[in-house]
């Protein structure tokens, strides 16, 4: 009977077919320990020389690592450890048999390995990585799909920035010009919600990046939501409850694979509890307090974001930036005009800034000031001036970076393992 790893529990005293790769493979004498893989988990094989024919002998004896591989074997529980099982093989059929693979057991260098990243995506903290993304975007789709979001998705060839015109990478579009990929969907699905009322998208994004740091890709994808009739303290509701949302569900479905990577778990469950809210103004009095030598109207840099958050339990939110530093769609705080209704999530653990979002412009003569103001071209923000032109709402909205998210949860340093196929200002291959 053919079977996954994962499955194996209810096989226990069967007869089962695994397919999958040999992972490593011991020997002592007549006896191999074949170390398996199918993608669902990972089992060890037991072969026995005495209990084989020779023919099959000789197959364990010839297979290498990485080898893709058929293997039949009764079920058995481990000796020793509760919930692990094994197999007793009785047969093994050779697919492939791999040539001398070069990601070895000895540690390699992080160049060779994202120069193999095609094999080395197959070990076994690149397959927990993989496994706790995909858990990710899972949760993400099923809090937001509670809170009435309806996913609709956005272009990536776009005619104008979102983000800041510093980042945009530009792409020859036919006689129509330029085109840039797009730095966020935001502008779309604000378009969208006033046919479903809440909307999100999940796909790539793209920026120039020039930083070279463990948080920044060229290439990374992106969740944003937008809500109709939604300010900016609901906004920040929705957030927190998508974060924590998020936490719950990989705590409960990915608990071998945050094993695997040795996250310390007890700090992610004590991160789903109230969030902290601080000002911008209130951030830069308690940074300087700290030691950091930032000044009232500059960015937290990434030593501010992990010193902000280092004494805390819980994700902060720093919210009502200064004008001046944000965005032009972000609406202007009617109790302080210098500030806009904004707020970026600052992980803990030196997770960084996970969300940016706000409360949007609804009105179409202060918007079009702030288009004219950055040095925006008017005329390709005609599309979206007309949202405030015809039943205009208050609205808001959020971004979260997946691999920020992944990051910060796997507890995984660099970002560039956060997502299968890493593009950086000095990546391309493979
Ligand atoms: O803060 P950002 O730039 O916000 C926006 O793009 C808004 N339009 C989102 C919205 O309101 N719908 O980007 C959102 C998030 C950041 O908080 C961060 O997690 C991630 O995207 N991010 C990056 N992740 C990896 N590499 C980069 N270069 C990133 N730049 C932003
Ligand atoms: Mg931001």
């Amino acid at each position: 009977m053919n079977t996954f790893i994962k499955n194996l529990s209810d096989f226990v005293g069967q007869e089962v077919i695994i397919k999958g790769w040999l992972y490593n493979k011991r020997s002592s004498g007549p006896i191999a320990f074949l170390e398996l893989r199918d993608g669902t988990g990972w089992i060890q094989a037991i072969a026995a020389k005495k209990e084989l024919p020779v023919e099959i002998w000789l197959e364990v004896e010839k297979v290498s690592q990485e080898s893709s591989v058929e293997i039949s074997g009764k079920v058995s529980k481990h000796p020793k450890k509760e919930g692990i099982y094994e197999l007793q093989l009785t047969n093994l059929k050779i697919i492939q048999l791999a040539e001398n693979y070069p990601i070895a057991k000895k540690e390699h260098g992080p160049d060779f390995l994202m120069e193999n990243r095609h094999l080395w995506l197959r070990s076994r903290k690149q397959w927990a990585i993989l496994i706790i993304r995909d858990a990710i975007i899972t949760a993400i789709n099923e809090y937001l799909h509670q809170q009435n979001f309806v996913r609709v998705d956005s272009p990536v060839f776009t005619p104008n920035a979102c983000e800041g015109t510093t980042t945009l990478f530009p792409v020859p579009y036919f006689d129509l010009g330029t085109a840039y990929l797009s730095q966020s969907g935001q502008l779309y699905i604000e378009a969208a919600i006033a046919s479903v009322g809440r909307c999100y998208d999940f796909g790539p994004v793209f920026r120039a990046e020039k930083s070279k740091t463990k948080r920044h890709l060229t290439e990374f994808w992106m969740m944003d939501a937008e809500a109709a009739f939604v300010e900016h303290d609901e906004n920040l509701k929705i957030q927190e409850g998508m974060v924590r949302y998020v936490i719950r569900y990989c705590l409960e479905h990915c608990r071998e694979e945050l094993e695997i990577l040795e996250r310390d778990v007890e700090k992610l469950k004590k991160a789903d509890a109230p969030f902290i809210r601080l000002t911008y103004e209130q951030t830069i009095k308690r940074l300087n307090e700290l030691g950091s030598d930032i000044k009232y109207g500059e960015d937290l840099g990434n030593d501010d974001e992990v010193m902000l958050t280092k004494n805390s339990e819980v994700p902060i939110f720093v919210e009502k930036w200064p004008k001046d530093i944000k965005a032009f769609y972000m609406k202007i705080d009617p109790q302080n005009p210098k500030a806009v209704l904004c707020a970026d999530l600052i992980a803990t653990e030196g997770g960084g800034e996970l969300i940016g979002g706000s409360q949007r412009e609804d009105n179409v003569d202060f918007l079009l000031e702030r288009i004219k103001k950055e040095g925006l071209n008017e005329k390709d923000y005609q599309w979206y001036l007309d949202l405030r032109r015809y039943g205009s709402v208050p609205h808001s909205g959020f971004g979260i970076g997946l691999e920020r998210a992944v990051r910060w949860i796997t507890g995984v340093e660099h970002v560039r393992e956060c997502i299968p196929f890493p593009r950086t200002i000095g990546r391309l291959y493979p």
